[in-house]
């Protein structure tokens, strides 16, 4: 038995993340919001989680469950409702809510932008305005000066290529366009306003003489495989593990602005082309199911060794890398148990091999409102009843709280 324990460092990160819009509840002035009621999304947000008013208890179980540190996103729309006016009393809400995690011993990770916008912003055409850079660097420079003091690890923009593909590319989310060259343009401007806004956290540390922090995006990876060797499906899958898991990252290492890699990984996409042409050999994939594994309660197929593969790719860019999402959504308990086992069993083979990682952190802490699908998935640690909002903590959270406390795995 003793034989097989997996040993995690001593000073490993371990937690789970959250994202403002997905759990706070009444996020009103958001993009999100106002598509919600405008297309009459079958599930809106509402009231999510109520985790704006239950943060601590939230946290009260994180802590509880012996986890060390805690991703979550901070609410651009609450912090500025109107064009250039900043809300102190949100800003007093967020400064409690770091307080409150660094009271249990919760290391924050906080991300300034996750999917949502404010309605304002949005209205001046998004990422897509000229000015959308400066717009997010002014709330930057107040949510971080406001944060600081408290906060080691940011994540300016959470999911860029996820966000592009969703809202640009496919036009699921909004505001739903289809255009590879809008797409082209907000990806432009994301890159421009994560390097810049990497720059303006590290001025404002060190203006306040503060110890250097931790600045990063998380990139969501993906293990593209040709479901069948044919040249289309490797040329696709070449191209899509550039474009959609390489290209961000690779130009803000260029600019010297990423401290670390932070990682989203969740599964595999099987890539089958139908034929010669741009639109195909970026997006057809393969539904029949020709290589079956099990699968999530959405239908993602269940793939941690691919998480290994990614790492040691990672592993050339010399940067430390910091698993800031992994999860499953699923009705089975048990499922979540494995899935959480054999991608830590494949990070720490992984580490074995030289990969300097800092932490792992599982999606979700609770379950959440899981965007254009509503409150069907289940992907938390902790079950919460969306009648009562009462939380009650899963078997595998009990599994996943002796690894966070004795950083083994046996
Ligand atoms: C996102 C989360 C989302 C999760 C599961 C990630 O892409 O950051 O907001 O809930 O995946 O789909």
């Amino acid at each position: 038995m003793l034989a097989n324990m997996m040993k995690f460092p001593k000073d490993f990160l371990w937690g789970a993340a959250t994202s403002a819009y997905q759990v706070e509840g009444n996020n009103i002035n958001t993009d999100w919001w106002e598509w919600e009621k405008r297309v009459g999304l079958k599930e809106a947000s509402g009231l999510a989680c109520r985790h704006y008013e239950l943060y601590k208890c939230d946290f009260d179980l994180a802590n509880l469950l012996n986890h060390n540190a805690h991703r979550l996103s901070v609410e651009w729309s609450r912090i500025e409702p109107q064009e250039g006016k900043f809300s102190e009393r949100e800003l007093e809400h967020y400064r409690d809510v770091i307080l409150s995690l660094k009271q249990r011993n919760l290391e924050p990770i906080v991300t300034l932008h996750h999917f949502t916008n404010p309605l304002w912003f949005a209205k001046k055409g998004g990422w897509q305005n000229k000015k959308a850079c400066d717009y997010f660097l002014r709330y930057v420079e107040k949510i971080v000066g406001a944060l600081c003091e408290n906060v080691k690890f940011w994540v300016t923009i959470n999911e860029p290529m996820v966000y592009i593909h969703l809202s640009y590319i496919k036009g699921i989310w909004p505001p739903q366009e289809k255009s590879f060259l809008q797409a082209k343009r907000i990806m432009d401007n994301l890159i421009v306003s994560h390097i810049k806004a990497y720059k303006l956290v590290h001025s404002i540390y060190k203006r306040k003489k503060l110890l250097s922090p931790s600045v990063s995006v998380t990139q969501n990876i993906q293990a593209f495989m040709p479901c069948s060797p044919t040249l289309k499906n490797k040329c696709a899958t070449y191209l899509r593990d550039k474009l959609f898991n390489l290209r961000f990252i690779e130009t803000i290492i260029r600019y010297k602005s990423l401290d670390f890699i932070g990682v989203n990984y969740y599964s595999r996409s099987l890539v089958d082309v139908e034929k010669w042409g741009f639109k195909n050999l970026l997006l057809d994939i393969c539904n029949q199911n020709h290589h079956p594994v099990k699968k999530n309660s959405l239908g993602w197929d269940i793939y941690p060794e691919g998480l290994y593969k990614i790492l040691l790719r990672l592993k050339n860019y010399n940067l430390p890398i910091f698993i800031l999402e992994n999860g499953i959504c699923t009705q089975d308990d048990n499922l979540r148990w494995d899935f959480i086992y054999e991608h830590l069993k494949n990070i720490h083979l992984a580490m074995n091999q030289g990969v300097k990682l800092l932490g792992y952190i599982y999606w979700s802490l609770i379950d959440n409102y899981e965007w254009d699908k509503g409150f069907g998935p289940r992907f938390g640690l902790i079950e919460v009843d969306y009648n009562t909002y009462k939380r009650t903590v899963r078997e595998s959270a009990r599994k996943y709280s002796l690894v966070c406390k004795t950083g083994e795995l046996e």
